[in-house]
């Protein structure tokens, strides 16, 4: 049975490495507890090596027995060279990262990243084995439609992606509206989401083909407490596979987060692919 992952997104935060370290430590620690969920720590690059080191999770075995991976926020497509400012996929790999966050909408918003981008971020992330989390999600939903800008933004941004590398891709929808720090009025329900994670799967399969649709996991992201982490998975048949959080990974919000994905039935998840 696949676990249900959770990602936490620090953005820029804490204001010190001896902060992450201890700010991992208690994620780690509920993390290692868990048995249904897999947790993944976004923290800011600096902090990468030192919570790699402290927490010892350098290698996959070191990462798979503790149930934690690094993911790095953002990534750059080329391998080396002069990009200043930028991070390539193979130096996050050095730094003990698994997965990678990709167009997040405050990246999109404050740094005018566009889809065509976020494509050859995702691109150069799969050449070097890192796992992307591609954020999709619109400026505001009027009228209760799934807007067709969701559509677009994905079709754009996994433009070249090959069938083969889905079951290393993870899309989050994340409605910009509903992101604690737009000052949002709280999380989309968890039956919007349901639509529109079914809704991206057909959009998926439309590229890609229906098998090959049904590898990529879904997270939904946008204000998810532990008070209603778990709904997220109840009411939508499955279709999600985990939650992206932002501002409650940075509190014992996050181990109660942890805790009550990890009290759900097994059997709500979407069977592993070929299980
Ligand atoms: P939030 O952020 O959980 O604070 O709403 C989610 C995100 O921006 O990834």
């Amino acid at each position: 049975m696949k676990k249900r992952l959770v990602v936490f997104n620090w953005k820029m935060n804490p204001e010190s490495e001896s902060l992450a370290v201890e700010l991992f430590g208690q994620t780690f620690d509920a993390a290692r507890l868990a048995r249904n969920v897999s947790v993944v720590v976004a923290p800011p690059f600096p902090y990468l090596p030192a919570i790699a080191r402290r927490w010892n999770i350098k290698s996959n075995e070191e990462r798979k027995e503790a149930n934690v991976h690094l993911a790095a926020q953002d990534v750059f497509w080329e391998k080396e060279g002069a990009f200043t400012g930028e991070v390539s996929a193979a130096m996050e790999k050095e730094s003990g990262v698994t997965y990678v966050i990709v167009g997040h909408s405050e990246r999109r918003r404050h740094l005018g990243e566009t889809n065509a981008m976020v494509a050859k971020k995702l691109l150069g992330a799969f050449e070097y084995g890192l796992k992307p989390i591609l954020c999709i999600g619109e400026e505001s939903r009027e009228g209760g439609d799934i807007p067709e800008s969701i559509g677009r933004q994905l079709k754009e941004s996994i433009k070249g992606v090959s069938p083969i590398l889905l079951e290393s891709l993870t899309v989050a929808y994340e409605p910009i509206w509903a992101i604690s720090s737009n000052g949002a009025g709280g999380a989309d329900s968890p039956e919007d989401v349901h639509k529109v994670a079914l809704y991206i799967r057909k959009a998926l399969a439309e590229t890609f083909g229906e098998g090959s649709a049904e590898r990529a996991e879904i997270l939904y992201g946008g204000s998810v407490t532990a008070k209603n982490a778990a709904s997220f998975f109840e009411r939508t048949s499955g279709e999600v596979g985990g939650v992206l959080v932002g501002a409650a990974s940075l509190s014992r919000e996050a181990v109660k987060i942890i805790e009550a994905i990890d009290r759900l039935e097994p059997s709500q998840t979407r069977l592993e692919p070929g299980a």
